[in-house]
């Protein structure tokens, strides 16, 4: 029997005669946090909307905890919990009263109201804001008061659309540990990010471009998918050394990062031999061990196919 909680197949969503979602299938395990990476407008959240119930499909199908979403929606909706790209908190409600206000859409009220929302807000660290204005917090807290939302009615599934976007890397790790709680209670998630940092936190990944899924996979087994290896090189003279290195047989691609030159290889090329025909350049540089790639590099990689448009 399959563990999948989401079954998600040929999904299309047209506006007019443009289609933002294109014939996407995927399957999410129970536990797994599934990550959805892609530029703006590759209709990442065009598909989260008709997976909530918030946008009918064109065509296609998806089954979420063992129901038809599109035909018997309404059996499972209380089961799942949505996080919009943009806050959907009341900005001149204190915090606590917007969980109230959330709770009873869910349909929560009472002690069992008051124990979730204790237990929420203490999860994701804005217990003490409990009080304020939602209009006097900072982005930051913003999000992860809407996270406290989403899940105030133990969702087994929960959809969160760039619940990071505009915050800085700190922030970001904040909200991914308040997450590390509700990925410890077994729950099983969609999230949408831009952070390659964060899409390496998931257990599985793909890749949405102009509205269809074009790679798919663990992020290790993305990586391991291009069949290459990685020399970091710290250099001074990386500009030089990227030109140059360029040229040397067996360097698929040599991309900067910060001062680091990142030459690929075959993996069952010689790295020893590019080393060698780096060093005879006579730029000075610090050589690393062989690398996997990383999901930049995977993304660069997808670009170079042409999947993504530069
Ligand atoms: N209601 C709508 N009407 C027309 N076009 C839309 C609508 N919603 C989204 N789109 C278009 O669909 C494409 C995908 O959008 P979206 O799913 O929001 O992308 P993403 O979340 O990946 O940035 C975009 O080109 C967007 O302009
Ligand atoms: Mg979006």
């Amino acid at each position: 029997m399959s563990d999948a909680v989401l079954e998600v197949e040929n999904l299309t969503r047209r506006f007019g005669d443009f289609t933002a979602v294109d014939g996407i299938s995927f399957e999410i395990r129970k536990g797994e946090t599934f990550g959805f990476l892609g530029p703006n407008g590759a209709g990442k959240s065009t598909t989260i909307r008709m997976l909530c119930g918030v946008l009918a499909p064109t065509s296609g199908s998806a089954r979420a905890l063992g129901r038809d979403l599109f035909t018997q929606g309404q059996l499972v909706r209380a089961r799942m919990g949505y996080m919009s790209q943009k806050s959907s908190l009341l900005t001149d409600l204190t915090v606590a009263e917007n969980l109230a206000f959330f709770g009873s859409l869910y349909g929560l009220s009472g002690e069992r109201l008051k124990a979730e929302t204790t237990h929420r807000l203490r999860e994701m660290q804005v217990w003490a804001l409990r009080d304020q204005l939602v209009s006097s917090l900072s982005t930051g807290e913003r999000q992860r008061v809407s996270l406290a939302a989403a899940t105030l009615h133990e969702p087994e599934v929960l959809f969160l659309d760039e619940p990071t976007s505009g915050v800085d890397p700190l922030r970001r790790r904040l909200f991914w540990e308040a997450m590390a709680d509700l990925i410890d209670d077994g729950m099983t998630i969609l999230v949408t990010t831009h952070n390659l940092g964060e899409a390496d936190q998931c257990d599985r990944l793909a890749f949405i471009l102009g509205g269809r899924l074009v790679a798919s996979g663990s992020p290790s087994r993305l990586k391991a998918g291009l069949g290459r290896r990685v020399l970091a090189l710290r250099t001074p003279e990386y500009r030089r050394l990227q030109e140059a290195a360029r040229a040397i047989p067996g360097v698929l691609s040599a991309v900067l990062q910060g001062r680091s030159v990142r030459l690929a290889y075959a993996e069952d090329g010689d790295p020893g031999a590019i080393l060698r025909s780096v060093a005879s350049l006579g730029l000075p540089f610090a050589p690393g061990e062989p690398e996997l790639p990383s999901l930049e590099d995977v993304f660069v990689d997808l670009v170079d196919q042409g999947r993504i448009p530069r």
